[in-house]
């Protein structure tokens, strides 16, 4: 079937906001420490997602101006928590831009030498497989070399406000 003859309309920033407040996201601390000085590097993303079981890979994106990813990918190895419903100050601390974010959260070393955020629902430990550019954004391709779950309700990201799940009746 050939595509209609119909010219894509120029699709805003607005209105690609607009629309997407719909999708309802988790919310994941992408965490590293830095080899050389020891200090921590994190950042929050609603873009991470599940991708293959065999072998296992998990994805995100990060905006181009993104000036934590850089550091945190150039650890080799980096952690994903993924943040429960009363992680809201660790979602605002992370989030935020600057240096030493990780002061503000209570986290340990796992054995990869990444930080673990406490009280999260689950935790993963990550080496970048791919990246590449898809307009605005760098897709991440990430094998996960460790993977624990921790227990509790999820922190959800939908219409610009921060909720949680609530079974449907
Ligand atoms: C709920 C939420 C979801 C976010 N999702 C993403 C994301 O998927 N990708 C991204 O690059 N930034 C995302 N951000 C923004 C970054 O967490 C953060 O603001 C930014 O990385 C901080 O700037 P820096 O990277 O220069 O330190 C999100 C922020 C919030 C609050």
């Amino acid at each position: 079937m050939s595509a209609p003859a119909i010219a894509a309309r120029h699709i805003s920033p607005e209105t690609y906001r607009a629309v997407m407040r719909h999708l309802p996201t988790g919310v994941a601390a992408v965490c590293s420490t830095d080899p050389v000085s020891g200090t921590q590097n994190g950042m929050i993303v609603g873009t991470f997602a599940s991708l293959s079981m065999e072998p296992a890979l998990v994805t995100f994106s990060v905006m181009h101006s993104s000036t934590s990813w850089p550091r945190i990918a150039e650890a080799g190895v980096f952690s994903i928590s993924l943040l429960a419903q009363e992680q809201q100050p660790v979602c605002r601390a992370l989030s935020a831009k600057g240096e030493d974010k990780l002061d503000a959260v209570n986290w340990s070393e796992s054995v990869w030498g990444t930080p673990h955020i406490h009280g999260s629902l689950a935790w993963f430990d990550c080496r970048v497989e791919q990246q590449f550019t898809a307009g605005d954004h760098i897709v991440v391709i990430a094998s996960v070399l460790d993977m624990t779950s921790g227990e509790g309700t999820p922190l959800i990201f939908h219409g610009g406000r921060f909720g949680s799940f609530r079974e449907a009746a």
